[in-house]
């Protein structure tokens, strides 16, 4: 329902300063954006509970080859609107989520040059989004973009969790700081990953959760990243102010726009709550609602897979890999014998199917199944992988056959190894290959230096491309889960067959390097406003020597807060990522794994504060279970739990998985205690969780 309100433009409040000609206040009235064209130039503020949240900040764009949307406007016209509803997500958080705001529509005229440019503001109770439209008009029809200029002017020096601006990769730890300091942190933030595109000393990629020193939360991101290049954000921290800046092509272009068209949405959050940051849906209700008519074939999914015996264990995807210069055209491979061990082998898929079996998983992920891993690693070449062809140790009819026999599916994996026109040559055929043999779900991925060289993974054509492959995907019912993909900005809300992604740093790294205790205190602040992680949860055995002597890695976390981040880091697409070995040695823990949903009625966010813990409740999608988790960083947490969102007067059986009173995530993680306990509405739990730790909760009624 869309309908307009009196009349915010009669007022024209203005600001301190008086010179804004309109304003838009959320629903709730706390949020206050202001909009005037300031000598010629678009401006905006936002403040909260009267608070500075945006200092007056410029909006532009620089063009290549005519003039920029920079300077020379005039107002035209303002119309201020409010929209309410509520929508059922296919898959989410919650089964309804409110979509409310006032919005208010700038348009202007830039009269030397005959041009229009329209700016469009939504305010919401927890933040705005605001977009620049280009109608359809005779001086401005397609241009190429040199750079976005929108600014986000900060009113202090605050406190930010950040990851250095790269065109091409998001798998860093977050660095805590002063924005003063970035510019000094900046090396040792990178450091630790080689592909690293470094645009600037203070570069940072959104989403940027910031804490001011008078309490307030707010971040910055984008919304609806459709046909545009990502983006980052620059700051000036001589003055604090963030500037956009766009991932360039192989031309160094930033954009190709025709009009009619738009940006995505640039969003802002605040709120003096930091639980409101997580629980918030502005992200996902500046998307446009689902595009496809029938989504019943869309499900979430749990899955185990021949993952981490790679990642973890040394082994290998090639079934080939020490051969030194083998060529995938012309290697007959059903005459060449297996080197090395190479996990994706029949008899092993099989076993792995049989835990999924007994255990109720939905899927058994496979990598390396395909030929040419080979002929990819430390060649680059365009031409890599057809994404069809098994190697001869992977029987593929007889696995499928197989795994749908016990009720379970294969999932596909697809290793672009960042050669992307290859990927769309051979799409339809991997498509077809998985209608042909009844997979409805692949894991794609996007290793290493893009191809086309000089292409960037966050550029528009490659945007263009992740969003394709997931529109594709959607005419076979596929779902898709890219890995090193752009960070999502809530697409799955219009395609929700996008049942994931990876593209930040997630538990494989436990493995190389290890992540910040505080990463998983971080990651649903920044990562996870776009859209579900696929973090690959649920490693038992910290300790990687035990599973290859030459590993360096240790997971920096206690068992106990493997399980929470079942229910910590919300995503419909969930992998219990260990090897069954070391899950059959820790049944009774593994039992959670089992039983927590990946599909909620409801969730709630009952402590948190980013870097230190986040502690999540979630209601079972149509039943009345309760799943709890706690994430802690490195001081550990001590929570007060009151149950009160339980059914009044109905109880329930609490199993509590939490660290041991001496565990701790480096040389005690694996010390967790199990406690039965019946409780109700009234019940209040005080628990604690370890430094690294957490602890996870099922609540299951007792009079079913
Ligand atoms: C990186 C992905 O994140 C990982 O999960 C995958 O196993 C490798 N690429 C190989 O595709
Ligand atoms: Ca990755």
């Amino acid at each position: 329902m869309k309908f307009s309100y009196v009349c915010m433009a009669l007022l024209l409040a203005g600001s301190a300063r008086g010179t804004f000609a309109a304003e838009v206040s959320s629903p709730d009235g706390n949020i206050k954006v202001n909009f005037s064209v300031v000598e010629g130039r678009p401006t905006y503020e936002m403040s909260y509970k009267g608070k500075p949240v945006i200092l007056p900040s410029t909006l532009g764009l620089e063009l290549i080859g005519s003039t920029d949307l920079m300077d020379k406007f005039e107002e035209k016209n303002v119309t201020y609107s409010e929209f309410d509803e509520t929508w059922q997500p296919v898959w989410g958080e919650n089964k309804e989520i409110r979509n409310h705001y006032r919005e208010m529509f700038v348009e202007l005229a830039q009269p030397p040059h005959g041009r229009f440019m329209n700016i469009r503001f939504r305010v919401y109770d927890d933040g705005m989004g605001l977009r620049y439209e280009f109608p359809q008009q005779q001086y401005l029809d397609y241009f190429p973009v040199r750079e976005e200029h929108t600014q986000f002017a900060m009113a202090g020096d605050h406190t930010a969790w950040w990851i250095a601006g790269d065109y091409d990769t998001q798998e860093y730890d977050y660095t805590e700081s002063r924005l003063s300091e970035i510019r000094g942190l900046m090396k040792s933030a990178i450091c630790s990953n080689a592909s690293q595109t470094q645009f600037s000393p203070t570069g940072v990629q959104t989403s940027l959760q910031m804490k001011t020193d008078d309490g307030l939360y707010i971040n910055i991101h984008e919304a609806a990243l459709v046909n545009y290049s990502c983006m980052h954000l620059n700051l000036d921290d001589k003055n604090m102010v963030f500037e956009s800046w766009l991932t360039p092509d192989a031309q160094g272009v930033k954009a190709y726009v025709q009009t009619p068209d738009h940006t995505p949405w640039r969003t802002v959050m605040v709120s003096d709550d930091a639980r409101d940051m997580l629980a918030s849906n502005l992200i996902l209700n500046l998307n446009e609602p689902c595009a496809y008519e029938d989504t019943s074939w869309i499900k979430p999914v749990k899955y185990v897979g021949v993952w981490w015996e790679m990642i973890g264990g040394g082994k290998q995807w090639s079934y080939t890999y020490d051969l030194p210069s083998v060529k995938l055209d012309n290697l007959d491979y059903s005459k060449t014998k297996c080197h090395g061990e190479h996990p994706a082998n029949t008899e092993n898929v099989k076993r792995y199917i049989d835990f999924a079996a007994e255990h109720g998983f939905d899927q058994v992920l496979v990598e390396g199944w395909n030929v040419g891993w080979e002929d990819w690693f430390g060649k680059s070449k365009d031409y890599v992988f057809d994404f069809v062809t098994p190697y001869p140790d992977f029987d593929i009819d007889y696995l499928n056959e197989y795994a749908h026999s016990k009720g379970v599916r294969l999932m596909m994996h697809h290793e672009t190894s960042g050669s992307v026109r290859n990927y769309e040559r051979h799409m339809e055929a991997a498509y077809n290959l998985m209608d042909k043999y009844g997979y409805n779900a692949v894991k794609s991925g996007y290793v290493g230096n893009m191809i086309p060289r000089g292409e960037h993974h966050y550029g528009q054509w490659l945007n263009n491309h992740y969003l394709y492959a997931v529109t594709e995907a959607a005419k076979h019912k596929i779902m898709v889960n890219a890995h090193e993909a752009v960070r999502p900005t809530g697409l799955c809300r219009t395609y929700p067959n996008l049942i994931g992604n990876e593209s930040a740093r997630g538990t494989e790294y436990e493995a190389f390097a290890g992540n910040k205790p505080s990463h998983t205190t971080v990651l649903p602040f920044t990562r996870l406003q776009g859209g579900p992680m696929d973090y690959t949860p649920g490693i038992f055995e910290m300790d990687m020597k035990k599973i290859n002597p030459n590993s360096a890695g240790h997971v920096n976390s206690t068992l106990a807060r493997q399980l929470a981040l079942y229910v910590t880091m919300y995503s419909p697409l969930q992998m219990a990522a260990d090897i069954p070995e070391n899950y059959n040695r820790f049944m009774d823990a593994f039992q959670f794994i089992k039983d927590v949903a990946v599909d909620w009625d409801e969730s709630r966010y009952l402590e948190a504060e980013p870097g230190q813990y986040i502690v999540a409740a979630r209601k079972a999608k149509g039943k009345d279970e309760w799943y709890v988790g706690c994430t802690a960083g490195e001081k550990g947490h001590t929570s007060d739990l009151k149950l009160d969102f339980l059914d009044k007067g109905r109880k329930y059986e609490a199993v509590i998985y939490a660290d041991a009173k001496d565990a701790h995530y480096l040389d005690n993680p694996q010390a967790y205690t199990i406690t039965r306990k019946t409780v109700t509405d009234k019940s209040r739990l005080k628990l604690a969780a370890a430094p690294g730790g957490g602890y996870a909760i099922s609540i299951k009624p007792l009079d079913l």
